[in-house]
């Protein structure tokens, strides 16, 4: 499962920081959300079963799943989060759903308390597991970060994933599971057929950097420095765009989305924004089904408040060719 050291130090953080209910011998390191996803699916999942995803949602969970055989259940997501009703409509039995309730990819919604419980009404009905992706939570602006769904959970159908590719850096590959203790030892034996466990030296430095305050610390920083530059953003697009483009989801997490009006091709201008050195990445392609929403995900947390005018107005020059 990972260093005993550094489990015990992750659980003490998710208990008090996201509500998450767990004991050490839950938790499993993982080379961060990706192996976790595939390792949920290999035991959760056998080919053919069908899981509901979020439309739009993340592309690497459709294609762990897609190579695991599975059917994709493409559920829509509005203000609320995942239309649990509209997943159910479309495939009541699906054997497991995967969400991403704190700061919905991409479009930041957060799921509602109603939706939440209803998710997991669901799941305790039809025996159906539910997959958290809580990967970005720390970063909340203006009001406090939202508690796990995990948390609410009474009858062990919630798999949590955590990574610290968003509040470290992602080349880490640092990541954990919380696993509902009956599925511990299937989670662990798959896993010891993988890669026997994951690279002690990155978690014996990583359990000093969380037990000594510095995750913390780093996190609060971040945390604000963010929110500048997540400020900057915001406003200089009101600034160039106005009404013509909306933005979704500002409120937490490292990106944001945004939708415009035309004729736009999403991918096409991010292609020619990518040979200028400007990343966008197209919204389109976080859609299953066709139509496609086009617009772009944005991340804001690597370019400095001061850069950020300059880089906005780049994105309008490429727009308006
Ligand atoms: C929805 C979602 N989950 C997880 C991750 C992090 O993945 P990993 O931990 O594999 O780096 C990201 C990163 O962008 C993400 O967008």
């Amino acid at each position: 499962l990972g260093s005993e050291e550094l489990r015990q130090a992750i659980c003490t953080y998710l208990r008090t920081s996201r509500a998450v209910r767990c004991e050490p011998e839950q938790v499993m390191i993982v080379s961060g959300s990706q192996q976790a996803l595939e390792i949920t699916a290999r035991v959760l999942m056998d080919a053919g079963e069908a899981a509901w995803v979020e439309e739009p949602g993340y592309w690497l969970a459709r294609q762990v799943l897609r190579a695991a055989g599975c059917k994709i259940v493409p559920v829509p997501v509005d203000s609320e989060g995942l239309e649990v009703a509209a997943g159910i409509r479309k495939y009541r039995r699906a054997k497991a759903a995967y969400i991403t309730p704190s700061h919905q990819f991409p479009t930041g919604v957060t799921m509602s308390a109603a939706r939440r419980l209803q998710l997991l009404d669901w799941a305790e009905r039809s025996g159906a597991w539910i997959v958290e992706d809580d990967y970005d939570s720390e970063y909340r602006y203006g009001s406090m970060p939202i508690a796990s769904l995990q948390g609410l959970d009474r009858s062990a159908r919630v798999i949590y994933i955590g990574t610290f590719s968003k509040t470290l850096f992602p080349a880490l590959r640092v990541g954990y599971l919380v696993i509902p203790h009956d599925l511990v030892h299937r989670f662990a034996g798959i896993r010891n057929a993988m890669d026997l466990g994951p690279p002690h030296l990155y978690q014996a430095v990583l359990t000093d950097f969380l037990n000594e305050g510095h995750y913390a610390r780093h996190i609060r920083r971040m945390r604000l420095l963010y929110e500048e530059r997540r400020s900057a953003l915001v406003e200089g697009l009101g600034r160039q765009f106005g009404s013509r483009m909306q933005i979704l989801g500002a409120e937490a997490g490292m990106h944001l989305a945004v939708t415009l009006q035309g004729r736009v091709r999403d991918v096409q201008v991010a292609e020619r924004a990518a040979s200028e050195r400007l990343w966008l990445v197209p919204l389109s392609s976080t859609y299953f089904e066709k139509p496609a929403r086009q617009g772009f995900i944005l991340g804001f947390a690597g370019t400095t408040t001061a850069e950020m005018p300059r880089q906005i107005r780049h994105l309008k020059s490429i727009l308006e060719l």
